[in-house]
């Protein structure tokens, strides 16, 4: 499962405004809870010596996500923003 943040509408990733961790679940049909599928943070957004936004390195907040199912269900995607907090979005898995 590919899983990436602001794919209509890029988010700002910079020292001050950025996305710290995405998160996946899935919840088989059927099933009454989901189960985590993997974690991942970025941990790196321009921050410098020389001060904010002064790197040449952003971490950027796209993840791939790999696992096995016999189990349509629903995928649930969480990410977590510096400034906006939580964000998150669903998407079927048809088997
Ligand atoms: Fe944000």
């Amino acid at each position: 499962m590919f899983v990436k943040v602001g794919e209509d509408i890029p988010h700002p990733n910079t020292t001050n405004h950025h996305i710290r961790w995405i998160n996946l679940f899935f919840l088989p049909e059927g099933e009454k809870f989901p189960l985590e599928i993997g974690y991942c943070t970025y941990d790196h957004h321009g921050e410098s010596p020389e001060g904010p936004d002064k790197s040449t390195i952003y971490s950027e907040p796209v993840a791939i996500f790999v696992f096995k199912t016999e189990k349509s269900g629903t995928l649930l995607a969480t990410a977590y923003c510096n400034i906006h907090g939580l964000w998150k979005s669903e998407a079927e898995l048809k088997i």
